[in-house]
Formats: C-alpha cells, structure tokens, sequence
C-alpha cells in the first residue's frame, strides 16, 4: 500500500489497543520510502516523515480529548498536502475527507490479525484495486 499512495490520500486504521495499526503505518512509511522508524504517538498528535514522492502525516487520536480539538489541528490540510495515516478516526470522524480508504483489524491469535480493507470514493477504489486481486478473500468493493 505504501508504493501506492500518493499525496493527497487518507487511510483510517481502526481496531482494539495492540491491534497492529501503528505496526501497519510502519510499513505503509517503509513502502513510501521513509526508512527511519514511526513511533507510537502516545503523547503527540502527529508524526511526520519525508517519504520518496511525498510527506506522511500519522495521526493518533487516542488522545484527544474533544472533537474539536481535531479541527485546532488543521487535520484536513495535512491531509491535503500528502498521505494522512490516522489511528483512532472514530473520535472525529469529520474532519476527514470522503474519499478514503478504511482498514479494520482484528486479533485472530497472539501473533495474527486480520485485515478488512475498503474503499470510500473513486480514486480510493482505484488505490486498493491492485490490492484486492491478491487479497485471500476479496468482496471486490
Ligand atoms: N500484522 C501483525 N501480525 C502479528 N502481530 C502483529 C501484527 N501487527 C502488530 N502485531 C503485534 O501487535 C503489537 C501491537 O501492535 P501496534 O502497536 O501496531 O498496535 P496498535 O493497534 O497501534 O495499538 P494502539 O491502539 O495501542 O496504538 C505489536 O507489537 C506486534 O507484536
Ligand atoms: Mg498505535
């Protein structure tokens, strides 16, 4: 997925604490071409990298505290100006934009999880379409 995205896309992460969100950024940051390590955002907002092509943005929301606070961190202009990874989307659903692509994780084991990816919008069908192909169950949605 990280070869794929470009400047302007949204990936929402959802799923329990220790569900593999921030390990799933990692890569996400290694397939963009950021070779360094993303942390887990326990106390900031938002992590920034330079990738090959462009920035990724990661956002942690656990934190934060209302809504509202979403919006004082002008969470749609970043993802504007490049790939905007969020965990925890739930707690300010809206200030996302429309097209985006979701991923769901569940833990099936101690050591595995399962993902659902979908898409919300053209350009992300379009993103996760070289994707579902090898998907082990794939809707085609
Ligand atoms: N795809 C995976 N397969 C197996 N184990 C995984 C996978 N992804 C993550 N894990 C395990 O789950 C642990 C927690 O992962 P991670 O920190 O990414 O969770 P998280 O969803 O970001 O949690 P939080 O909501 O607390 O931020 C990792 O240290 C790793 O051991
Ligand atoms: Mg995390």
């Amino acid at each position: 997925m990280g070869r794929l995205l470009r400047s302007g896309d949204t990936v929402l992460l959802s799923g329990d604490l220790g569900s593999g969100k921030t390990v799933f950024v990692q890569g996400i940051a290694r397939g963009m071409g950021f070779p360094g390590s993303v942390s887990s955002k326990s106390f900031v907002l938002l992590g920034e990298y330079q990738g090959r092509e462009c920035k990724l943005y990661h956002a942690d929301l656990f934190r934060l505290e209302a809504p509202e606070q979403a919006e004082e961190l002008s969470v749609d202009e970043y993802c504007a100006d490049g790939v905007m990874v969020a965990e925890w989307p739930e707690r300010a659903p809206h200030v996302f934009p429309p097209d985006h692509v979701s991923v769901t994780f569940e833990v099936t084991g101690e050591r595995t999880r399962a993902l659902m990816l979908e898409a919300e919008g053209e350009r992300s069908r379009e993103l996760l379409e070289p994707l579902a192909s090898r998907a082990p169950a794939s809707r085609g949605r």
